[in-house]
Protein backbone atom coordinates (compact mmCIF):
# COMPACT_ATOMS: atom_id res chain seq x y z
CA UNK A 1 0.00 0.00 0.00
CA UNK A 2 1.64 3.42 -0.85
CA UNK A 3 -0.36 5.66 1.35
CA UNK A 4 2.67 6.62 2.69
CA UNK A 5 4.26 7.78 -0.61
CA UNK A 6 1.24 9.69 -1.88
CA UNK A 7 2.67 12.94 -1.50
CA UNK A 8 5.43 11.82 -4.21
CA UNK A 9 2.84 11.19 -6.89
CA UNK A 10 1.33 13.45 -9.25
CA UNK A 11 -1.83 14.57 -8.86
CA UNK A 12 -3.98 12.81 -11.03
CA UNK A 13 -2.79 9.43 -10.01
CA UNK A 14 -2.86 10.51 -6.01
CA UNK A 15 -6.62 10.93 -6.86
CA UNK A 16 -7.07 7.73 -8.55
CA UNK A 17 -5.44 5.75 -5.18
CA UNK A 18 -7.35 7.67 -2.76
CA UNK A 19 -10.80 6.68 -4.98
CA UNK A 20 -9.42 3.28 -5.05
CA UNK A 21 -9.00 3.24 -1.24
CA UNK A 22 -12.25 4.62 -0.08
CA UNK A 23 -14.56 2.26 -2.93
CA UNK A 24 -12.23 -0.50 -0.78
CA UNK A 25 -11.36 -2.03 -4.30
CA UNK A 26 -7.38 -2.36 -4.67
CA UNK A 27 -4.73 -0.37 -3.52
CA UNK A 28 -2.29 1.92 -6.00
CA UNK A 29 1.00 0.51 -5.81
CA UNK A 30 4.41 1.81 -7.14
CA UNK A 31 5.96 -1.83 -6.90
CA UNK A 32 5.80 -4.40 -9.96
CA UNK A 33 5.22 -7.92 -9.94
CA UNK A 34 8.20 -10.44 -10.71
CA UNK A 35 7.59 -12.31 -13.55
CA UNK A 36 9.35 -15.35 -12.41
CA UNK A 37 7.86 -17.22 -9.31
CA UNK A 38 9.77 -15.31 -6.44
CA UNK A 39 8.67 -16.82 -2.84
CA UNK A 40 8.42 -20.30 -1.49
CA UNK A 41 6.29 -23.39 -3.16
CA UNK A 42 3.28 -23.60 -2.21
CA UNK A 43 2.87 -25.70 0.94
CA UNK A 44 1.45 -28.78 1.94
CA UNK A 45 2.17 -30.17 -1.23
CA UNK A 46 -1.12 -31.32 -2.77
CA UNK A 47 -0.64 -35.02 -3.10
CA UNK A 48 1.85 -35.52 0.07
CA UNK A 49 0.50 -36.91 2.94
CA UNK A 50 -2.39 -34.81 4.62
CA UNK A 51 -3.68 -35.28 8.02
CA UNK A 52 -3.07 -38.05 8.99
CA UNK A 53 -3.95 -39.65 5.49
CA UNK A 54 -1.28 -41.20 3.50
CA UNK A 55 -0.26 -39.34 -0.24
CA UNK A 56 -2.05 -39.93 -2.80
CA UNK A 57 -1.20 -41.27 -6.03
CA UNK A 58 -4.18 -42.22 -8.04
CA UNK A 59 -7.21 -40.57 -9.41
CA UNK A 60 -9.14 -42.89 -7.80
CA UNK A 61 -7.53 -42.16 -4.43
CA UNK A 62 -7.89 -38.50 -5.05
CA UNK A 63 -11.60 -38.28 -5.83
CA UNK A 64 -12.56 -40.93 -3.06
CA UNK A 65 -10.35 -39.15 -0.08
CA UNK A 66 -8.18 -36.22 -0.81
CA UNK A 67 -10.44 -33.82 -2.70
CA UNK A 68 -12.95 -34.65 -0.32
CA UNK A 69 -10.27 -33.90 2.77
CA UNK A 70 -10.05 -30.44 1.06
CA UNK A 71 -12.65 -29.57 1.01
CA UNK A 72 -13.40 -29.91 3.83
CA UNK A 73 -10.04 -27.88 5.04
CA UNK A 74 -10.90 -25.18 2.86
CA UNK A 75 -14.13 -24.57 4.78
CA UNK A 76 -13.22 -25.15 8.38
CA UNK A 77 -10.13 -22.89 7.98
CA UNK A 78 -11.06 -20.00 5.05
CA UNK A 79 -14.95 -20.00 3.92
CA UNK A 80 -16.34 -22.00 6.51
CA UNK A 81 -19.23 -24.56 5.68
CA UNK A 82 -21.73 -24.24 2.49
CA UNK A 83 -25.23 -25.82 2.65
CA UNK A 84 -25.18 -29.63 2.57
CA UNK A 85 -28.09 -29.05 0.33
CA UNK A 86 -30.33 -26.63 -1.26
CA UNK A 87 -33.56 -26.32 -3.11
CA UNK A 88 -34.25 -23.82 -6.39
CA UNK A 89 -37.33 -23.19 -7.85
CA UNK A 90 -38.03 -20.67 -11.16
CA UNK A 91 -40.92 -18.72 -10.02
CA UNK A 92 -41.16 -16.86 -13.36
CA UNK A 93 -39.26 -16.47 -16.32
CA UNK A 94 -39.79 -14.24 -19.45
CA UNK A 95 -38.13 -12.71 -22.34
CA UNK A 96 -37.77 -9.02 -22.14
CA UNK A 97 -36.15 -7.80 -25.53
CA UNK A 98 -35.79 -10.64 -28.56
CA UNK A 99 -33.37 -8.29 -29.88
CA UNK A 100 -31.37 -6.60 -27.50
CA UNK A 101 -27.64 -5.25 -28.13
CA UNK A 102 -28.10 -4.72 -31.26
CA UNK A 103 -30.07 -7.39 -32.19
CA UNK A 104 -27.22 -9.55 -31.46
CA UNK A 105 -28.98 -11.50 -28.37
CA UNK A 106 -32.61 -12.44 -26.78
CA UNK A 107 -32.33 -11.00 -23.28
CA UNK A 108 -34.59 -13.07 -20.60
CA UNK A 109 -35.11 -12.83 -16.62
CA UNK A 110 -35.51 -15.23 -14.58
CA UNK A 111 -37.15 -14.95 -10.87
CA UNK A 112 -35.51 -17.59 -8.74
CA UNK A 113 -36.48 -18.76 -5.20
CA UNK A 114 -33.63 -20.97 -3.18
CA UNK A 115 -33.58 -22.46 0.19
CA UNK A 116 -30.35 -22.77 2.17
CA UNK A 117 -29.85 -26.48 4.01
CA UNK A 118 -27.85 -26.35 6.95
CA UNK A 119 -27.92 -29.65 9.44
CA UNK A 120 -31.31 -30.27 8.12
CA UNK A 121 -32.85 -26.71 8.44
CA UNK A 122 -34.21 -24.86 5.25
CA UNK A 123 -34.29 -21.03 5.16
CA UNK A 124 -35.06 -18.87 1.68
CA UNK A 125 -33.38 -16.47 0.93
CA UNK A 126 -34.37 -13.34 -0.13
CA UNK A 127 -34.25 -10.00 -1.61
CA UNK A 128 -33.87 -5.92 -0.08
CA UNK A 129 -37.87 -5.86 0.16
CA UNK A 130 -38.34 -9.23 1.67
CA UNK A 131 -39.26 -10.27 -2.07
CA UNK A 132 -38.21 -13.99 -2.10
CA UNK A 133 -35.60 -15.37 -4.00
CA UNK A 134 -33.30 -13.01 -6.89
CA UNK A 135 -33.26 -12.24 -10.43
CA UNK A 136 -31.20 -13.90 -12.97
CA UNK A 137 -30.75 -12.17 -16.61
CA UNK A 138 -29.71 -14.48 -19.18
CA UNK A 139 -28.69 -13.01 -22.77
CA UNK A 140 -28.28 -15.27 -25.67
CA UNK A 141 -26.83 -15.35 -28.78
CA UNK A 142 -29.61 -14.72 -31.35
CA UNK A 143 -30.03 -17.78 -33.89
CA UNK A 144 -27.82 -19.59 -31.94
CA UNK A 145 -27.53 -23.00 -33.65
CA UNK A 146 -27.25 -25.92 -31.14
CA UNK A 147 -26.38 -25.76 -27.72
CA UNK A 148 -24.00 -22.75 -26.73
CA UNK A 149 -21.83 -21.95 -24.03
CA UNK A 150 -22.95 -19.89 -21.17
CA UNK A 151 -20.48 -17.70 -19.01
CA UNK A 152 -22.07 -16.69 -15.71
CA UNK A 153 -20.90 -13.83 -13.53
CA UNK A 154 -21.43 -11.74 -10.81
CA UNK A 155 -20.14 -8.36 -10.84
CA UNK A 156 -20.09 -5.32 -8.48
CA UNK A 157 -22.68 -3.54 -10.50
CA UNK A 158 -26.35 -4.22 -10.67
CA UNK A 159 -27.46 -6.29 -13.16
CA UNK A 160 -28.50 -3.64 -15.73
CA UNK A 161 -24.88 -2.60 -15.61
CA UNK A 162 -24.04 -5.85 -16.38
CA UNK A 163 -26.34 -6.51 -19.40
CA UNK A 164 -27.44 -2.64 -20.18
CA UNK A 165 -30.81 -2.81 -20.99
CA UNK A 166 -33.92 -0.26 -20.30
CA UNK A 167 -35.98 -3.79 -20.16
CA UNK A 168 -33.59 -5.07 -17.46
CA UNK A 169 -36.24 -5.04 -13.83
CA UNK A 170 -35.45 -2.24 -11.99
CA UNK A 171 -33.13 -0.02 -14.72
CA UNK A 172 -33.43 3.18 -14.20
CA UNK A 173 -35.20 5.42 -17.39
CA UNK A 174 -31.69 7.09 -17.61
CA UNK A 175 -28.98 3.83 -18.52
CA UNK A 176 -26.30 6.48 -19.91
CA UNK A 177 -25.09 7.52 -16.54
CA UNK A 178 -22.80 4.70 -17.04
CA UNK A 179 -19.05 5.07 -17.77
CA UNK A 180 -18.27 7.09 -14.92
CA UNK A 181 -15.28 7.38 -12.33
CA UNK A 182 -15.38 3.96 -11.52
CA UNK A 183 -14.86 3.13 -15.09
CA UNK A 184 -11.58 5.35 -14.98
CA UNK A 185 -10.03 3.82 -12.40
CA UNK A 186 -10.75 0.35 -12.94
CA UNK A 187 -11.17 0.05 -16.41
CA UNK A 188 -14.05 0.08 -19.29
CA UNK A 189 -14.97 -3.00 -18.49
CA UNK A 190 -15.75 -2.99 -14.86
CA UNK A 191 -19.20 -3.20 -14.73
CA UNK A 192 -19.90 -4.23 -18.06
CA UNK A 193 -18.47 -6.77 -20.80
CA UNK A 194 -18.32 -6.06 -24.05
CA UNK A 195 -21.13 -8.10 -24.57
CA UNK A 196 -21.97 -8.06 -28.18
CA UNK A 197 -18.60 -9.17 -28.63
CA UNK A 198 -19.33 -11.85 -26.34
CA UNK A 199 -22.63 -12.88 -28.09
CA UNK A 200 -21.28 -12.78 -30.90
CA UNK A 201 -18.70 -14.98 -30.38
CA UNK A 202 -21.15 -17.69 -29.78
CA UNK A 203 -21.45 -17.37 -25.85
CA UNK A 204 -24.14 -16.94 -23.95
CA UNK A 205 -23.83 -14.83 -20.27
CA UNK A 206 -25.97 -15.28 -16.97
CA UNK A 207 -26.01 -12.78 -14.57
CA UNK A 208 -26.92 -12.32 -10.97
CA UNK A 209 -25.98 -9.08 -8.59
CA UNK A 210 -24.98 -11.13 -5.84
CA UNK A 211 -25.37 -8.45 -2.90
CA UNK A 212 -28.83 -8.67 -3.95
CA UNK A 213 -28.77 -11.76 -1.63
CA UNK A 214 -26.19 -11.61 0.10
CA UNK A 215 -25.08 -7.72 0.63
CA UNK A 216 -21.59 -6.58 0.59
CA UNK A 217 -21.79 -4.60 3.59
CA UNK A 218 -20.46 -5.98 7.09
CA UNK A 219 -24.00 -5.79 8.88
CA UNK A 220 -25.91 -6.67 6.33
CA UNK A 221 -24.47 -9.17 4.93
CA UNK A 222 -23.71 -11.13 8.01
CA UNK A 223 -27.18 -11.14 9.18
CA UNK A 224 -28.19 -12.51 6.09
CA UNK A 225 -25.41 -15.22 6.48
CA UNK A 226 -26.67 -16.12 10.09
CA UNK A 227 -29.95 -15.77 8.79
CA UNK A 228 -29.59 -18.62 6.17
CA UNK A 229 -27.47 -21.06 7.73
CA UNK A 230 -29.49 -21.02 11.18
CA UNK A 231 -28.95 -24.63 11.41
CA UNK A 232 -25.25 -24.27 11.74
CA UNK A 233 -24.49 -23.81 15.34
CA UNK A 234 -20.37 -23.26 15.08
CA UNK A 235 -19.56 -19.48 14.68
CA UNK A 236 -16.30 -20.03 14.20
CA UNK A 237 -16.95 -21.88 11.15
CA UNK A 238 -20.20 -20.18 9.66
CA UNK A 239 -20.10 -19.31 5.94
CA UNK A 240 -18.98 -16.05 5.07
CA UNK A 241 -19.75 -13.61 1.76
CA UNK A 242 -17.85 -15.24 -0.54
CA UNK A 243 -18.40 -18.97 0.14
CA UNK A 244 -22.43 -17.86 -0.08
CA UNK A 245 -21.97 -16.08 -3.65
CA UNK A 246 -20.17 -19.40 -4.99
CA UNK A 247 -22.75 -21.14 -3.52
CA UNK A 248 -25.27 -19.01 -5.64
CA UNK A 249 -23.26 -19.66 -8.62
CA UNK A 250 -24.45 -23.17 -7.85
CA UNK A 251 -27.90 -22.14 -7.75
CA UNK A 252 -27.95 -20.67 -11.55
CA UNK A 253 -26.11 -23.47 -12.90
CA UNK A 254 -29.79 -25.29 -11.19
CA UNK A 255 -31.48 -23.04 -13.24
CA UNK A 256 -29.11 -23.77 -15.97
CA UNK A 257 -28.49 -27.14 -16.41
CA UNK A 258 -32.64 -27.84 -17.08
CA UNK A 259 -31.90 -25.53 -20.08
CA UNK A 260 -31.05 -27.80 -23.32
CA UNK A 261 -30.49 -24.37 -25.12
CA UNK A 262 -27.18 -24.36 -23.17
CA UNK A 263 -23.72 -26.83 -23.77
CA UNK A 264 -24.23 -28.74 -20.68
CA UNK A 265 -20.05 -29.22 -21.02
CA UNK A 266 -19.22 -25.45 -21.23
CA UNK A 267 -20.58 -23.49 -18.00
CA UNK A 268 -18.17 -21.49 -17.07
CA UNK A 269 -18.03 -19.00 -13.86
CA UNK A 270 -16.28 -15.22 -14.36
CA UNK A 271 -15.51 -13.19 -11.80
CA UNK A 272 -13.18 -10.23 -11.03
CA UNK A 273 -11.65 -9.32 -7.87
CA UNK A 274 -14.12 -10.37 -5.03
CA UNK A 275 -15.98 -12.49 -7.37
CA UNK A 276 -13.33 -13.70 -9.10
CA UNK A 277 -12.70 -15.30 -5.04
CA UNK A 278 -17.03 -16.86 -5.80
CA UNK A 279 -15.94 -18.37 -9.04
CA UNK A 280 -13.08 -20.32 -8.34
CA UNK A 281 -14.88 -21.73 -4.80
CA UNK A 282 -17.94 -22.62 -7.03
CA UNK A 283 -15.88 -24.54 -9.46
CA UNK A 284 -13.75 -26.16 -6.50
CA UNK A 285 -17.30 -26.99 -4.94
CA UNK A 286 -19.68 -28.06 -8.23
CA UNK A 287 -18.44 -30.39 -10.33
CA UNK A 288 -21.30 -29.40 -13.11
CA UNK A 289 -18.81 -26.09 -14.06
CA UNK A 290 -16.74 -26.82 -16.60
CA UNK A 291 -14.36 -23.99 -16.53
CA UNK A 292 -13.58 -20.38 -14.56
CA UNK A 293 -12.34 -16.76 -15.74
CA UNK A 294 -11.10 -15.51 -12.32
CA UNK A 295 -9.27 -12.32 -12.53
CA UNK A 296 -7.51 -10.77 -10.19
CA UNK A 297 -9.32 -12.91 -7.19
CA UNK A 298 -6.26 -11.71 -4.62
CA UNK A 299 -6.11 -13.12 -1.10
CA UNK A 300 -8.73 -15.73 -0.17
CA UNK A 301 -9.05 -16.64 -4.30
CA UNK A 302 -5.96 -17.77 -6.29
CA UNK A 303 -3.00 -16.28 -3.70
CA UNK A 304 -1.11 -18.26 -1.52
CA UNK A 305 -1.75 -17.24 2.31
CA UNK A 306 1.38 -18.08 3.62
CA UNK A 307 3.98 -15.30 3.99
CA UNK A 308 2.01 -13.70 0.91
CA UNK A 309 2.95 -10.18 -0.91
CA UNK A 310 -0.02 -7.60 -0.94
CA UNK A 311 -3.06 -8.28 1.52
CA UNK A 312 -2.52 -9.82 4.17
CA UNK A 313 -5.02 -12.48 6.25
CA UNK A 314 -5.13 -9.71 8.64
CA UNK A 315 -6.26 -7.06 6.20
CA UNK A 316 -8.56 -8.92 4.50
CA UNK A 317 -10.71 -10.46 7.37
CA UNK A 318 -10.43 -6.70 9.26
CA UNK A 319 -11.55 -4.97 6.03
CA UNK A 320 -14.37 -7.30 5.31
CA UNK A 321 -15.62 -9.65 8.60
CA UNK A 322 -17.91 -10.99 6.51
CA UNK A 323 -16.22 -12.47 3.46
CA UNK A 324 -14.82 -15.65 5.21
CA UNK A 325 -15.44 -17.05 8.50
CA UNK A 326 -13.49 -16.19 11.70
CA UNK A 327 -11.61 -18.96 11.53
CA UNK A 328 -9.42 -17.30 8.68
CA UNK A 329 -9.48 -14.20 10.93
CA UNK A 330 -8.27 -16.39 13.40
CA UNK A 331 -5.19 -17.61 11.32
CA UNK A 332 -4.11 -14.00 10.68
CA UNK A 333 -0.31 -13.84 11.39
CA UNK A 334 -0.28 -17.25 12.25
CA UNK A 335 -0.79 -18.73 8.36
CA UNK A 336 1.63 -21.56 9.13
CA UNK A 337 -0.57 -23.14 11.17
CA UNK A 338 -3.27 -23.75 8.87
CA UNK A 339 -3.81 -27.29 7.12
CA UNK A 340 -4.32 -26.13 3.71
CA UNK A 341 -3.83 -23.14 1.38
CA UNK A 342 -5.16 -22.04 -1.42
CA UNK A 343 -3.46 -24.19 -4.39
CA UNK A 344 -5.71 -26.75 -2.55
CA UNK A 345 -9.17 -24.59 -3.86
CA UNK A 346 -6.99 -24.29 -7.36
CA UNK A 347 -6.44 -28.09 -7.48
CA UNK A 348 -10.21 -29.12 -6.55
CA UNK A 349 -10.80 -27.61 -10.04
CA UNK A 350 -8.40 -30.05 -11.70
CA UNK A 351 -9.06 -31.72 -14.75
CA UNK A 352 -10.86 -28.60 -15.71
CA UNK A 353 -9.41 -25.23 -17.20
CA UNK A 354 -9.18 -22.29 -15.31
CA UNK A 355 -7.59 -19.22 -16.63
CA UNK A 356 -6.15 -16.98 -13.88
CA UNK A 357 -6.19 -13.48 -14.54
CA UNK A 358 -3.63 -10.52 -13.09
CA UNK A 359 -1.95 -7.16 -13.40
CA UNK A 360 1.63 -6.30 -13.32
CA UNK A 361 1.00 -3.84 -10.79
CA UNK A 362 -1.82 -5.47 -8.63
CA UNK A 363 0.37 -6.46 -6.73
CA UNK A 364 -2.30 -6.06 -3.35
CA UNK A 365 -3.67 -9.09 -5.24
CA UNK A 366 -0.02 -10.54 -5.50
CA UNK A 367 0.01 -12.37 -8.88
CA UNK A 368 3.30 -14.26 -7.89
CA UNK A 369 1.32 -15.69 -4.91
CA UNK A 370 -1.20 -16.75 -7.53
CA UNK A 371 1.00 -18.25 -9.84
CA UNK A 372 2.48 -20.40 -7.15
CA UNK A 373 -0.82 -21.63 -6.14
CA UNK A 374 -1.19 -22.72 -9.62
CA UNK A 375 2.09 -24.96 -10.06
CA UNK A 376 1.13 -26.23 -6.53
CA UNK A 377 -2.24 -27.49 -8.19
CA UNK A 378 -0.75 -28.43 -10.89
CA UNK A 379 0.07 -32.48 -9.70
CA UNK A 380 -3.70 -32.69 -9.66
CA UNK A 381 -4.05 -32.10 -13.63
CA UNK A 382 -1.15 -34.89 -14.11
CA UNK A 383 -3.00 -37.12 -12.13
CA UNK A 384 -5.68 -36.88 -14.93
CA UNK A 385 -2.97 -37.65 -17.45
CA UNK A 386 -2.95 -33.57 -18.59
CA UNK A 387 -1.03 -31.10 -17.32
CA UNK A 388 -2.23 -27.74 -15.40
CA UNK A 389 -0.18 -24.81 -16.05
CA UNK A 390 2.37 -24.80 -19.24
CA UNK A 391 4.44 -21.83 -18.58
CA UNK A 392 7.20 -20.93 -16.51
CA UNK A 393 6.89 -17.24 -16.37
CA UNK A 394 4.03 -15.22 -15.48
CA UNK A 395 3.95 -14.00 -18.79
CA UNK A 396 4.11 -16.60 -21.19
CA UNK A 397 0.19 -16.24 -21.92
CA UNK A 398 -0.87 -20.27 -23.02
CA UNK A 399 -4.81 -19.67 -23.18
CA UNK A 400 -5.06 -23.33 -24.27
CA UNK A 401 -2.98 -24.43 -21.25
CA UNK A 402 -5.36 -25.98 -18.72
CA UNK A 403 -4.39 -23.40 -16.26
CA UNK A 404 -3.87 -20.63 -18.27
CA UNK A 405 -2.11 -17.23 -16.73
CA UNK A 406 -2.98 -14.19 -17.90
CA UNK A 407 -0.60 -11.08 -16.76
CA UNK A 408 -0.91 -7.71 -18.20
CA UNK A 409 0.34 -4.23 -17.83
CA UNK A 410 -1.47 -1.90 -15.25
CA UNK A 411 -3.66 -2.32 -12.13
CA UNK A 412 -6.52 -3.45 -10.58
CA UNK A 413 -9.57 -3.51 -12.65
CA UNK A 414 -11.32 -4.98 -16.37
CA UNK A 415 -9.30 -3.15 -19.41
CA UNK A 416 -9.46 -3.80 -22.99
CA UNK A 417 -6.51 -6.55 -22.90
CA UNK A 418 -8.68 -8.56 -20.53
CA UNK A 419 -11.78 -9.47 -22.32
CA UNK A 420 -9.72 -10.93 -25.96
CA UNK A 421 -7.61 -12.75 -23.81
CA UNK A 422 -10.89 -14.23 -21.72
CA UNK A 423 -12.42 -14.94 -25.29
CA UNK A 424 -9.20 -16.77 -26.40
CA UNK A 425 -9.51 -18.85 -23.66
CA UNK A 426 -12.74 -19.61 -23.93
CA UNK A 427 -12.26 -20.39 -27.67
CA UNK A 428 -9.43 -22.56 -26.63
CA UNK A 429 -11.71 -24.74 -24.45
CA UNK A 430 -15.25 -24.18 -25.85
CA UNK A 431 -15.75 -22.06 -28.71
CA UNK A 432 -19.04 -22.77 -30.17
CA UNK A 433 -17.51 -26.32 -31.79
CA UNK A 434 -20.34 -26.27 -34.77
CA UNK A 435 -19.10 -30.30 -35.54
CA UNK A 436 -19.44 -31.46 -32.01
CA UNK A 437 -23.10 -29.55 -31.72
CA UNK A 438 -24.23 -30.92 -35.13
CA UNK A 439 -23.25 -34.30 -34.48
CA UNK A 440 -25.33 -34.41 -30.77
C1 LIG B 1 -10.38 -4.99 -2.09
C2 LIG B 1 -10.02 -6.26 -1.34
C3 LIG B 1 -9.66 -7.40 -2.29
C4 LIG B 1 -10.74 -7.57 -3.33
C5 LIG B 1 -11.01 -6.24 -4.02
C6 LIG B 1 -12.12 -6.24 -5.03
O1 LIG B 1 -9.24 -4.49 -2.68
O2 LIG B 1 -8.96 -5.93 -0.49
O3 LIG B 1 -9.47 -8.61 -1.59
O4 LIG B 1 -10.39 -8.58 -4.24
O5 LIG B 1 -11.37 -5.27 -3.06
O6 LIG B 1 -13.06 -7.00 -4.91
O7 LIG B 1 -12.01 -5.40 -5.95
Amino acid sequence: MIFGRVKHLPKPLAAIGALALLTGCAQLTLAWTDLTPDGDPASPPVLDAFDGAPAVTTQAEWEAARAPALRDALQREVFGYLPEAATTRVLSSRVVNAAAFGGKGVLEEYRIAVTAIFDGKAVETRGANGQPGFVMNVATPKDAQGPVPVVLMQTFCPRWDTLPDPAVAGAPAELERRGGLETYVFGRFICTPPVEDILEAGYAIATIFPSETIPDRKEAGLTQLRRLSAGHEDDETRWGAIGAWGWLFSRMVDVIENDPRFDQDAIVTWGHSRYGKSALVAAAFDARIDGVIAHQSGTGGASLNRRKKGESVKSITSSYPHWFSRAYAGYAGREEAMSTDQHHLLSLIAPRPMLLGNARRDVWSDPNGAFRAALGADPVYGLYGGQGIDQARLDAWRPAADIAFWIRPGTHGVVKEDWPAFLEFLDAHFGARPNEVAAR
